[in-house]
């Protein structure tokens, strides 16, 4: 499948020292990984984890899931060491925490391969209102919320409908879209509370995310069939496209479908719902 239409609905946090975890990441219907050495892992298991990792990246098995690993940030005393550790170990994507500004980002992609494509975390409020700047770096192709550090950062309060960190959450997509790189919801930390990850997962499909980070297998059903389109919305954008094909042979600009105006931009919108359903089921058939 062309790298440019991989799915990011589901993002599986897996802490770098769990053997297990990593082990059972191999069968996961998860779309990508991020294998994690930060806050996941504890610092006298930081060493260790390092290893279990890129031996892990190294024995394989994770098919066509993208394999990202978030390091420690270069400020402590075991980023440099994951970078050169990890850097070359097989991941395809470097995610980078902690990030505040442009400059965080110069530092670490100076000391990767010039292939190596960076995430970043955004999580702090500084990172939000450096956003465009950060999205728009030539290195970075997606941002990852941290609504965990964010929510201490800012003092607000956890709430279901997320409006403490509504304005992060947008500024965040907005970035990303600007910049044309894939954007990804933070993690719902109830993890056996199916309904409220379910709500979550559609706030974040509606705010414009291409996916959510989670924390364990049992959230990767409900990201997958939420950031998907659905039935409903692939048969509309098929008539969508077909009424303005219709009317535009007859000379006419816009079409009207279920008593909804059709232009140029919904053709775009629903080409897009289109392509993205022929993804999936292009990774599906694999
Ligand atoms: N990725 C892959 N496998 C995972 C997993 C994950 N994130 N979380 C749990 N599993 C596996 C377990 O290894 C276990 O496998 P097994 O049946 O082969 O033994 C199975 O799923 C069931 O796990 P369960 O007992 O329900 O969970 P737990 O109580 O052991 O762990 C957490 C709960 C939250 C501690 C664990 O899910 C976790 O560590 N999540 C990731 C946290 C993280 O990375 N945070 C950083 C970013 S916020
Ligand atoms: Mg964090």
């Amino acid at each position: 499948m062309d790298a440019a239409n991989h799915p990011f609905r589901s993002v599986l946090y897996i802490p770098g020292s769990k053997e297990r975890a990593l082990d059972k990441a191999r069968t996961l219907p998860t779309d990508a990984i991020i294998f994690d050495l930060e806050d996941a892992v504890a610092p006298d298991a930081k060493a260790e984890a390092r290893q279990t990792l890129a031996k892990a990246l190294g024995d394989g098995g994770y098919g066509n899931r993208i394999k990202i690993v978030r390091i420690n940030a270069l400020t402590t005393a075991w980023g440099l060491e994951d970078v050169r550790v990890l850097g070359t170990a097989g991941a395809d994507v470097i995610l980078l925490p902690k990030v505040n500004t442009r400059s965080d980002v110069d530092n670490l992609a100076d000391l990767l391969p010039a292939t190596m494509p960076i995430w970043t975390m955004m999580e702090t409020p500084v990172s939000v209102f450096n956003a465009r700047d950060i999205a728009a770096h030539g290195r970075v192709t997606g941002l990852v919320t941290g609504t965990n550090d964010l929510t201490k950062d800012l003092g607000c309060r956890s709430r279901a409908d997320r409006l403490p960190l509504m304005s992060a959450l947008q500024m965040i997509v907005m970035a990303a879209r600007a910049a044309r790189i894939i954007a990804i919801d933070g993690v719902y930390n109830q993890f056996r509370d199916e309904e409220g990850l379910r709500a979550e997962c559609e706030q974040g499909r509606d705010l414009g995310f291409d996916g959510k980070t989670l924390i364990h297998p049992a959230q990767i059903e409900g990201a997958n069939i939420a950031f998907a389109p659905t039935a409903g919305e692939i048969d509309l954008a098929q008539r969508q496209i077909a009424a303005f094909e219709a009317s535009h042979a007859s000379g006419q600009g816009v079409a009207v479908v279920d008593g909804a105006i059709v232009e140029n931009l919904h053709v775009v919108a629903a080409q897009r719902v289109l392509a993205k359903a022929r993804a999936l089921a292009e990774m599906e058939a694999q």
